[in-house]
């Protein structure tokens, strides 16, 4: 795969084979990962991974009760758009994915977001050019509950950006419409 080729071949996968991803493999994913760049090179990010079809179902349920709970409180918030599927029991935010990797830090790094953006790009590539497919999942990264922080040894300080599913595809979509591309000028 040449790398257009693995910029078309990256899609938001949400079909995925029975197949478990080696240990091995995720390892190697984050390690291209950490090559990505970094604010003054702090590399800040930090990766939790978790596997098993049932972990991730019940931090899928935690996660979904917890964006409900925040909708209550702030019922114009966006997540309006999202409190169907929110609501509906058999959506899994995962996609009955078997694995299942969080990118986050601590939030006293100013440029925390940006970073582990980056380094979840990088994972993301990292992983088609190894035949698998991932998906950033937003609806994925609200989990409180202190039993399951700890299961996960998950520290107090931790702040959630980009929580990634992995797995082998069973589809990979064709690319999504994309806008032409908006290049404001051009000064030559
Ligand atoms: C910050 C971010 C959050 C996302 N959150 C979700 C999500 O919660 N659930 C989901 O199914 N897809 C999510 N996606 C995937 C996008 O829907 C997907 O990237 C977009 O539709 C474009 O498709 P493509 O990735 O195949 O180009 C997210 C993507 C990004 C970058």
């Amino acid at each position: 795969m040449n790398f257009s080729e693995l910029l078309r071949m990256r899609r938001a996968v949400r079909d995925f084979l029975d197949d478990d991803v080696p240990i091995s493999v995720i390892r190697e994913i984050i390690k291209d990962s950490c090559l990505a760049p970094s604010a003054a090179n702090m590399q800040p990010w930090q990766f939790v991974v978790v596997t098993g079809r049932d972990r991730l179902k019940r931090l899928s349920d935690e996660s979904k009760a917890n964006l409900l709970e925040d909708l209550e409180k702030n019922p114009n918030s966006l997540l309006r758009n999202y409190e169907a599927i929110l609501r509906n029991p058999s959506y899994n935010v995962f996609y009955n994915a078997p694995c299942l990797v969080y990118i986050g830090g601590s939030p006293m790094v100013r440029s925390l977001n940006l970073d582990c953006a980056l380094a979840a790009c990088y994972f993301m590539f990292s992983a088609v050019a190894r035949g698998l497919g991932t998906c950033w999942v937003a609806l994925g990264s609200k989990i409180r509950n202190p039993g399951l922080l700890k299961m996960l040894k998950i520290p107090d300080d931790y702040q959630f950006v980009a929580p990634i599913i992995l797995g082998y595809p069973r589809v990979i979509p064709p690319v999504p419409d994309r806008a032409g591309p908006r290049i404001l000028s051009i000064i030559e």
